[in-house]
């Protein structure tokens, strides 16, 4: 029985409700690719196989994690949970896809980057949501093996099996999807439908 701060208590997350606000964007999707649970368990898997390369790199220096806004957020803040190691974070802005774009227009980093005393020395983890062009990964590193880093590394969500994405190095993927334009969990159309808990296609109509 649950009787802690915070309980639902048995009330239904919106999301599972009949009559929840989550039907206005459930409804602009054709089909869910990958679902939450599917998510939840290969997140698992990659926190596990990070942490056995972070429980090594943490033995000479400080890990900073460098999540890229926004299409991160939820990726990242689950991930996260799975480290137990003694970590910083330190974001950035990027924007491949400005408004109602779903062809990259070319990565821009619209934040400021991590400064130098915070990367220099310590092992960084870039951590974004997909892997298109390759242009928003490879614009990060190149920027940070600038700050003379131990090292960088850089972790997916999803990468598009498409020759731009599969060439561009990255050391950890969670999943491998077809050339389809997706949002849910961080990923977005106009900046909506990142709440979505799956990853899913848009309906054309949507769109
Ligand atoms: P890249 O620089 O082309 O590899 O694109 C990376 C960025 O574009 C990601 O961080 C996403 O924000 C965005 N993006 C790429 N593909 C998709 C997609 O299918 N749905 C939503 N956003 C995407
Ligand atoms: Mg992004």
């Amino acid at each position: 029985m649950c009787s802690g701060t915070g309980c639902i208590d048995g009330t239904p997350l919106p999301w599972n409700s009949p009559a929840g606000t989550l039907e206005v964007v459930q409804g602009d999707i054709e089909r869910i690719l990958i679902g939450r649970e599917q998510i939840a368990r290969r997140i698992k898997e990659l926190g596990a196989a990070i942490r056995r390369d972070l429980d090594d790199w943490s033995r000479d220096g400080e890990v900073v994690l460098v999540p890229v806004l926004t299409g991160s957020i939820i990726f990242v803040a689950d991930l996260m949970r799975e480290l137990p190691n003694k970590i910083r974070i330190s974001v950035i802005a990027a924007s491949s896809y400005p408004g109602r774009n779903t062809q990259s227009k070319g990565a821009q980093i619209a934040g400021s980057l991590p400064g130098v005393e915070e990367v220099a020395g310590k092992h960084v983890l870039i951590v974004d949501d997909i892997l298109d062009s390759g242009s928003t990964i490879r614009l990060i590193r190149e920027e940070l093996l600038k700050r003379n880093p131990k090292s960088v590394r850089a972790c997916v969500l999803l990468r598009k099996t498409i020759p731009s994405a599969m060439e561009t190095p990255c050391e950890y993927v969670g999943f491998d999807i077809p050339d389809e334009f997706v949002v849910g969990y961080g990923l977005d159309y106009d900046n909506y439908y990142r709440n979505l808990p799956d990853v899913g296609t848009l309906k054309k109509e949507a769109m």
